[in-house]
């Protein structure tokens, strides 16, 4: 059988685990117009969670559009990707498809081509002109309030790692996009991103275009009894010898993080393919080796790092998390002023290497934290 542990992309069917609350809570918003912001820090599942709750919408006849902001850096590359999204969900003949966006979209000459896979592909031609642009991107944006009603569908735009919105041309398109979304009652917008304190920013300060646009969802880690049936569960589908102690102190390791959760157990399961046991002394092995393949990647974000960002990074393997401003912990660490420290913290939660949970920070990466032990500290 092959490792059914996964980590890096987006996982579904098998690999993705529970999290049923979640997806009745944001099914149920979405279905009644409800915009939604769902944040977290990296790799909790966020995008895995709403390929989910799009996959269920599709059944209950939504159309569903989603589109990733690490892919856009230029307000072309949205127009081009946007309405692809759009024409992908109209699931009409290409001439419909043609047809609409003519009728909608000024300026522009519609066509399809196919791809390597027989799929046809919506091509935009257009000018370049900044006036041709902007014309073009007020069209774009209410492409699908006019989907709603001229096929009468409900409607869910994602719009996933929204905080790079800021690489485009900053809060101008921020306005723009919400004047010309905020009359879409038809459609449920969801922004979802992890660089929290950028969104929290955007959607918490009241000068901001996005202030209070949507409810706010917060996702936590998997809750520790479903990680553990989770492991369990895992394992004995492939035959393994495993007890729930040993699956328990795998989610102690991982501290329940489902990303490090997936890569911990898929190296247990390579290293114990031979016998099918698994047994506390392998959870060790199975540590070191990852920290050992990953070393290369962890002295690469370790060059990267400012001195003083190197000092807080050692402070909190040293000292822990908790009231890292105080003038008490400071010394002790012998870090610079509080103002220097906050502008540091805020570097490594940005960069992903910190996260804050209940006003304590901490290494997200438990490896990186154990590598660290080893060869810095
Ligand atoms: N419900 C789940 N059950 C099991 N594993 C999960 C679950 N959700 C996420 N994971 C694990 O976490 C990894 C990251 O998931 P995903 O890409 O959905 O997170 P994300 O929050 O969107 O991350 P990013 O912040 O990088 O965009 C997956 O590859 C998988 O290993
Ligand atoms: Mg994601």
């Amino acid at each position: 059988m092959e490792n059914p542990f996964y980590y890096g992309t987006t996982v579904s069917g098998k690999s993705f685990t529970n999290r049923k609350q979640e997806i009745k809570e944001i099914l149920a918003d979405i279905k009644s117009g409800q915009n939604l912001f769902i944040y977290s820090p990296r790799r909790y599942g966020k995008t895995s969670l709403i390929k989910v709750v799009l996959g269920k919408l599709k059944k209950e006849r939504f159309a569903t559009i989603y589109l990733d902001f690490y892919q856009i850096y230029s307000k072309e590359r949205f127009i081009d990707l946007y309405s692809k999204a759009i024409a992908n969900v109209t699931a009409s003949k290409m001439e419909k498809i043609i047809d609409f966006f003519k009728r909608n979209v000024k300026n522009v000459v519609p066509s399809i081509t196919v791809d390597v896979n027989g799929k046809p592909i919506l091509q935009l031609e257009y000018s370049n002109r900044k006036s041709t642009i902007s014309k073009l991107l007020e069209d774009v944006y209410q492409l699908p309030q006019r989907l709603a009603v001229e096929k009468k569908k409900k409607i869910v735009v994602v719009f996933d790692e929204f905080q790079e919105i800021r690489n485009l041309n900053g809060e101008q398109f921020e306005k723009e996009l919400r004047a010309n979304i905020q009359h879409h009652e038809k459609i449920s917008y969801v922004f979802m991103g992890s660089k929290t304190h950028i969104l929290l920013n955007m959607f918490n300060d009241e000068n901001r275009a996005f202030y209070k646009i949507g409810k706010m969802f917060y996702l936590s880690k998997l809750p520790k009894r479903d990680l553990i049936s989770f492991i369990l569960k895992r394992f004995m589908e492939g035959s393994y010898n495993i007890n729930a102690n040993t699956a328990e102190e795998i989610c102690n390791i991982t501290k329940n993080h489902p990303y490090y959760t997936q890569m911990l157990c898929h190296e247990i399961w390579e290293i114990c393919s031979d016998n099918k046991e698994v047994e506390e002394r392998d959870l060790n092995i199975a540590s070191d080796r990852i920290v050992k393949n990953q070393s290369e990647l962890y002295l690469r974000i370790w060059d990267n790092l400012s001195i003083y960002q190197k000092e807080l990074l050692i402070a909190l393997i040293n000292s822990g998390g908790e009231s890292i401003f105080s003038e008490a912990y400071r010394e002790k660490n012998r870090l610079p002023g509080a103002s220097t420290v906050n502008k540091c913290i805020s570097v490594l939660i940005e960069k992903g290497i910190v996260e804050k949970n209940k006003d304590i920070y901490e290494v997200s990466d438990m490896f990186l934290a154990k590598w660290l032990k080893s060869n810095i500290v």
